[in-house]
């Protein structure tokens, strides 16, 4: 039986192998991974999928911030990497995973954004590139694939920063 559990309950050495398998092992270039700089996953939000002692999916959450050029300053959560094992894709665990990130962001009435392909994220979770046209990363992104949700994303234009001082 396929188990959902806290990721913190499983090695943190699997979750990284299993990331390489996901992404590739130049995954660490991307621009997300500029935006966790300094923090930790949200440990409330971030899950895995295990079977039989096998780790079959993961995600992870993380807490950013929204400085606005209007001096808005406004706590988002970065959704992902939400990853899948090769052999095991397409039989709906990434998005178990990710429904069970977003019911539990949901509960906190937490705004959400992430970087990810919209034909899955907005097919499935209701994630839209509408506010984020005026969104800064601290890299490289494919405008139509930077993704958010909630009621109180900010659609004006600022800068997505990491949230270092928040409780991780
Ligand atoms: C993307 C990923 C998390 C999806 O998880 P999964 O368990 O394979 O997919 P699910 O079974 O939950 O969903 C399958 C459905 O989503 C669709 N889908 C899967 N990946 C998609 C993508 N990148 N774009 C659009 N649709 C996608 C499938 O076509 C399928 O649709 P169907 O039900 O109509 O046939 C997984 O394939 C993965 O780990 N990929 C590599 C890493 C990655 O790209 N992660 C996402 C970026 S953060």
């Amino acid at each position: 039986m396929v188990e959902l559990v806290a990721i913190e309950t499983v090695a943190a050495a699997a979750v990284e192998s299993l990331l390489d398998r996901a992404f590739g092992p130049d995954r660490h270039a991307r621009t997300a991974y500029r935006l966790r700089a300094g923090t930790a996953p949200l440990r409330e939000l971030s899950f895995a999928l295990v079977e039989d002692g096998a780790l079959l999916g993961t995600i992870q959450c993380w807490p950013v911030r929204f400085l606005g050029d209007d001096g808005g300053d406004i706590p988002l959560v970065l959704v992902g990497p939400v990853a899948v094992a090769p052999e095991r894709q397409q039989s709906g665990l990434g998005r178990r995973l990710t429904a069970a990130a977003l019911a539990a962001a949901d509960s906190q009435g937490l705004d959400l954004m992430l970087v990810g392909d919209p034909e899955y994220y907005g097919r499935f979770f209701g994630f839209s590139a509408a506010a984020t046209a005026g969104w800064r990363l601290p890299g490289p992104v494919e405008r139509h694939r930077l993704l958010a949700r909630g009621a109180g994303v900010p659609h004006v234009a600022g800068e997505i920063a990491p949230r270092v001082t928040a409780a991780a």
